[in-house]
C-alpha cells in the first residue's frame, strides 16, 4: 500500500491505495463518489470520463498513484452547493439528453472537455469527439442536441426524437 493525495472537487483528499489502484476506483470506493459509472472492462465506454487537470480522461484507464497532487473533478464537483445544475447538465435535463442516465456523467465531463477547447463545435464535430462515450438508449441525437444547446446555438432546427 501507498499513499496519494490530490485534490478531488475543490478538496484536499489523501488515501491509502495498492499500485494496481485505478483512479475509477478510488474515487467510488474510498471516497463514495459513484456518479462516476463502470460501463466496461476495456476503456471503450466513457462512462468514467472525468477531468484530471483540466482534460477529459477515462478514469478506468489511469492508476491512481499516478495522480499525486493532481487536480481532478467529477460529475458530484458540477452543480452549486445549492443543487443548481451547470450549464450543459441543464441542457441536457432540457433537450432530453438522458434515457437511463449511465452513460450522461461521462457524456457531461466529455461535454465540457469539448467546449472548452470547441466552444461552438458543429453537430459534425460533437459526434466526433463522443466516440469514446457510448450510450445504449438515445441513439445520440439529443446528446448531439444538448451539447450544441449548451454552447449557445440555436438548435429550433433540429428536430427532437
Ligand atoms: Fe472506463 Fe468504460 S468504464 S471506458
Ligand atoms: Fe442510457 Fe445513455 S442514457 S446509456
Amino acid at each position: 500500500m501507498s499513499q496519494v493525495s490530490m485534490t478531488v472537487n475543490g478538496k484536499r483528499v489523501t488515501g491509502e491505495i495498492e499500485g494496481r489502484t485505478l483512479l475509477v476506483d478510488f474515487l467510488r470506493e474510498d471516497l463514495g463518489l459513484t456518479g462516476t459509472h463502470v460501463g466496461c472492462d476495456t476503456s471503450q465506454c466513457g462512462a468514467c470520463v472525468v477531468h484530471v487537470d483540466g482534460e477529459a480522461v477515462k478514469a478506468c484507464s489511469v492508476f491512481a498513484g499516478e495522480l499525486e497532487g493532481a487536480e481532478v473533478k467529477t460529475i458530484e464537483g458540477m452543480a452549486e452547493a445549492d443543487g443548481t445544475l451547470d450549464h450543459v447538465q441543464q441542457a441536457f435535463q432540457d433537450h432530453h439528453g438522458l434515457q437511463c442516465g449511465f452513460c450522461t456523467p461521462g457524456m457531461v465531463m466529455s461535454a465540457h472537455a469539448l467546449l472548452k477547447d470547441n466552444p461552438k463545435p458543429s453537430e459534425a464535430e460533437i459526434r466526433d469527439y463522443l466516440q469514446g462515450n457510448i450510450c445504449r438508449c438515445t441513439g445520440y441525437h439529443n446528446i448531439v442536441k444538448a451539447i450544441m444547446a449548451a454552447s449557445g446555438q440555436d438548435v429550433s432546427g433540429i428536430a427532437a426524437e
